[in-house]
């Protein structure tokens, strides 16, 4: 286990009653709230009024920035700037999913920052505070309700980047599954390999002696591949809801990063897919994470790719060699994203060759040269893994 430092500073509330908790944050933080959300899901399925009947009872003034579109874009994020500066908003309340949290994340951060709010995205300035960012979470996937990641897009180049920084964190975010019985199953499903990837970003570490975090990725994963085909079966059945959205914010609050390094090649990978076509991260994910897999396998992944097989995805340790188990494991992942309605591959969702180079030259260079942790990548390995997930 190598060094670290631990700070989680997001008060959750959970359960079928967490909302009675917002006027509370609201005496606490402010009464100017400028509210952000997507594109209507909150108005169809009743949490937009359940949020205004809230506010109303706290006597808020509400300003409101509609219209977060999934991959989110960075004009948005200017408005919400502007209107903070304009109106001293006290409290930005972000309803949504990652994109509308992560669309939040930018203004808190931006509001408080002197220049442009994408050099903080390009590593190029930074703040050192925020305004104060409350969450209600309507789905399960990005983990962005308890993590420290804010993911933007500039629209001109559609260059996706992701910004790590601790006044991301929300001050406070409400977690009802109950927010979630109305999920599609496609953003269900897209949600659920979002949620796992985080775990399997860190699982895939060349740090030796991580058993217990080693074993609480195993039990969450676990949890979430037992959960998954009951919430696709029956949306609203609470139980299965909420251990999927307690395992999502867990995911990527940080914990299962504590004395390892995690790999995340195959998120980068992905973001440029979603980037350039404009895909659900989970989906593209879906194809990703398989590819890497089989990239890394023959490569020194073979014996962490077999404990996985064996923990999470019940392989026997008996089936052969170490590569023949982690070779069975990936195909039982592949298996388990396909009984979710996802393809695994690039030619299922009509993405080609045509972009690879491209992919992968942005991606590594945006990592400085090699990517990933576990087995870093140089530019023409990238566009092997690409080409793997064809
Ligand atoms: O826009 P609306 O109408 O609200 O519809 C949304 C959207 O179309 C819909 N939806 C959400 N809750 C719903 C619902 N529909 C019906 N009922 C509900 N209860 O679902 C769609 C997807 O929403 P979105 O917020 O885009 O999903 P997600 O949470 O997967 O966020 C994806 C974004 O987060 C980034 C991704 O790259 C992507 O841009 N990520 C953010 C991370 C972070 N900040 O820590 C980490 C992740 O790795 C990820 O990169
Ligand atoms: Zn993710």
């Amino acid at each position: 286990m190598i060094d670290f430092s631990f700070q989680n500073p997001t008060r959750i509330h959970f359960g079928r009653n967490a909302m009675d908790k917002l006027p509370l944050e609201l005496e606490r933080y402010s009464k100017r709230v400028l509210l952000v959300y997507g594109g209507g899901s909150i108005k169809r399925n009743g949490v937009y009024d359940d949020v205004m009947n809230k506010l109303k009872q706290a006597q808020a003034q509400v300003w409101e920035l509609a219209g977060v579109q999934p991959n989110p874009r960075l004009s948005l994020v200017r408005e919400g700037i502007a209107i903070c500066r304009k109106e001293a908003i006290g409290l930005v309340l972000a309803v949504g999913g990652g994109s509308a949290i992560d669309t939040a994340k930018a203004i808190v951060n931006g509001a408080c920052y002197d220049g442009d709010v994408w050099e903080l995205y390009e590593g190029k300035g930074n703040n050192e505070t925020a305004l104060p960012l409350g969450v209600v979470l309507t789905i399960p996937a990005a983990g962005s309700e308890m993590s420290r990641s804010s993911v933007i897009t500039r629209e001109e180049d559609l260059c996706k980047r992701g910004r790590n920084a601790y006044t991301n964190f929300p001050t406070f975010s409400i977690l009802n599954p109950e927010y979630t019985f109305t999920l599609p199953p496609y953003q269900t499903a897209c949600g659920i390999v979002d949620i796992m990837a985080h775990m399997m970003e860190r699982y895939f570490t060349m740090v030796e002696n991580v058993e217990l975090t080693d074993r609480l990725i195993e039990g969450a994963l676990v949890t979430v591949v037992n959960n998954a085909p009951i919430v696709m079966a029956k949306p609203d059945d609470y139980d299965a809801r909420a251990e999927i959205t307690w395992a999502g914010a867990l995911a990527h609050n940080t914990l299962l990063d504590t004395g390892r390094i995690g790999d995340w090649a195959s998120h980068k990978l992905e973001h440029e897919l979603s980037a350039l076509y404009d895909i659900a991260h989970g989906a593209g994910l879906a194809i990703m994470f398989p590819a890497w897999m089989k990239y890394v396998l023959p490569r020194g992944g073979a014996k962490k790719l077999a404990q996985f097989a064996i923990r999470v995805l019940g392989v026997p340790e008996s089936l052969g060699s170490t590569e023949a188990v982690a070779a069975e494991g990936i195909c039982r992942l592949e298996a388990f994203y396909h009984s979710l309605g996802l393809a695994t591959t690039l030619t299922e969702v009509g993405i080609d060759e045509s972009r690879i180079p491209e992919m992968a030259a942005r991606a590594v260079g945006m990592a400085g040269g090699r990517l990933g942790g576990f087995v870093p990548l140089s530019p023409e390995m990238a566009e092997e893994v690409y080409r793997l997930a064809l």
